[in-house]
């Protein structure tokens, strides 16, 4: 099986929407959440068989999809999912908006901590819900929640709190602790937990488990409506497969309710890739870790030496860098960064304050990297002159 994370597959004029954002020009694109690596060899030989069996009419797993999301979750994170929890989606960010169509009424707020993954600012926006940003604290490194913003926060019309988990873009993985003072607060103010858990399966930072939210506490399970995702992991998020676990019987209900007629099913390819991502692809997600872990002390320490350019708390999880570049006083960062052949994502569509944060996708072989930190510095130091 190969497990080479090096050779860059070609993907101009390709399908992508990452590298035909800068199609014709000199721009290496690290902006969009997907990696430049082909999808594991397990995926793409179960891909092969569902094409030459030939027929793609609608789908439904089948039970070994099952087993291997009930395997996988077992075995790295002690969750003990029922396969009927599960709602199939095709995608995560239908499951942010349809949550809110489900679970609040026009005019309802919910919560986020900001910076935070753009759709969750957006969630609402077609049902009238909106959102409450509550901004992050960041001293010493490191990135906490201001509790006191939070509870100031809470509204009668609040309904629901986004959670990102682990976060993206700070790449920061909960600790215990904070999902146990979130399950308490969200209880004490009979908000449901959205918990976004796409980015669960890429944790670097070896010391730290992943803590499933629904985890923390029987009450909390039941609040709880967790949206997950092999497509981050596996690098498989144009096959379009979701789901939503949720153990309560009543929330699922509603939540399969708001969706019929609405939205498509999952398809027959994403359900093959699914089972192929967690059934047969840990070797490869091994590799693919290791590979992401060398990228991230890469940036680490080529950052760490250019003036005015900060990568603030460390890399816990996540192949995407969040950093600060305010003292640069640039009047568009991505603008900057582009004209020195960087396609970068806007920190501000993330809720972050206007040109004070880019975001750097590195989910590529280590080679394209070092080439775009190269353009990035580069771009950092011009900025200085
Ligand atoms: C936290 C988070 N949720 C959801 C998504 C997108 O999921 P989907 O493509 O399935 O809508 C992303 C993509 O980067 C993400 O980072």
């Amino acid at each position: 099986m190969s497990l080479d994370f090096t050779p860059p597959p070609d993907r101009h004029q390709t399908d992508s929407q990452k590298w035909q954002k800068y199609a014709g020009k000199d721009i290496l694109p690290m902006w969009v959440a997907d990696m430049d690596f082909k999808s594991s060899p397990a995926i793409l030989d179960a891909l092969h068989e569902r094409v030459d069996h030939g027929i793609f009419g609608y789908a439904r797993p089948v039970p070994s999809t099952l087993e291997a999301i009930v395997t996988h979750h077992r075995e790295h994170y002690g969750w003990e999912i029922d396969p009927s929890w599960i709602v199939w989606l095709p995608g995560m960010v239908c499951g942010l908006n349809l949550c809110s169509l489900a679970f609040s009424e026009p005019g309802d707020n919910y919560l986020t901590l900001t910076p935070v993954y753009p759709p969750f600012l957006t969630a609402g926006r077609h049902f009238e819900r909106r959102p409450i940003r509550v901004p992050w604290t960041h001293a010493d490194h490191t990135w906490s929640i201001d509790w006191e913003a939070l509870e100031a926060a809470v509204t009668p019309r609040t309904k629901l709190f986004y959670l990102c988990n682990p976060h993206n873009p700070t790449a920061r993985v909960w600790r215990r602790a904070e999902l146990e003072q979130l399950g308490e607060f969200c209880a004490r103010h009979n908000l449901l937990l959205i918990s976004d858990e796409i980015h669960c399966d890429l944790i670097l930072d070896e010391s730290l488990p992943h803590i499933p939210s629904a985890l923390i506490s029987p009450e909390l399970a039941e609040r709880t409506i967790t949206l997950m995702a092999p497509s981050k992991t596996y690098n498989i998020p144009g096959l379009g497969c979701t789901m939503a676990i949720v153990s309560d019987e009543k929330l699922r209900r509603r939540l399969e309710h708001s969706s019929r007629g609405l939205l498509p099913e999952v398809t027959t390819m994403g359900y093959a890739a699914c089972e192929a991502a967690y059934g047969q692809s840990e070797d490869w997600r091994q590799g693919l870790l290791n590979t992401l872990r060398t990228n991230a002390d890469l940036i680490a320490r080529t950052l760490t030496d250019v003036p005015g350019v900060h990568l603030e708390g460390p890399q816990e999880a996540t192949y995407l860098s969040w950093i600060n570049v305010a003292e640069l006083k640039l009047s568009d960062p991505v603008v900057h960064f582009e004209a020195h052949g960087i396609g970068l994502s806007d920190g501000n569509f993330f809720g972050a304050p206007l040109n004070a944060y880019v975001r750097l996708n590195f989910g590529c072989p280590t080679v394209t990297l070092e080439e775009g930190l190269r353009r990035f510095v580069a771009g950092a130091r011009a900025a200085c002159r």
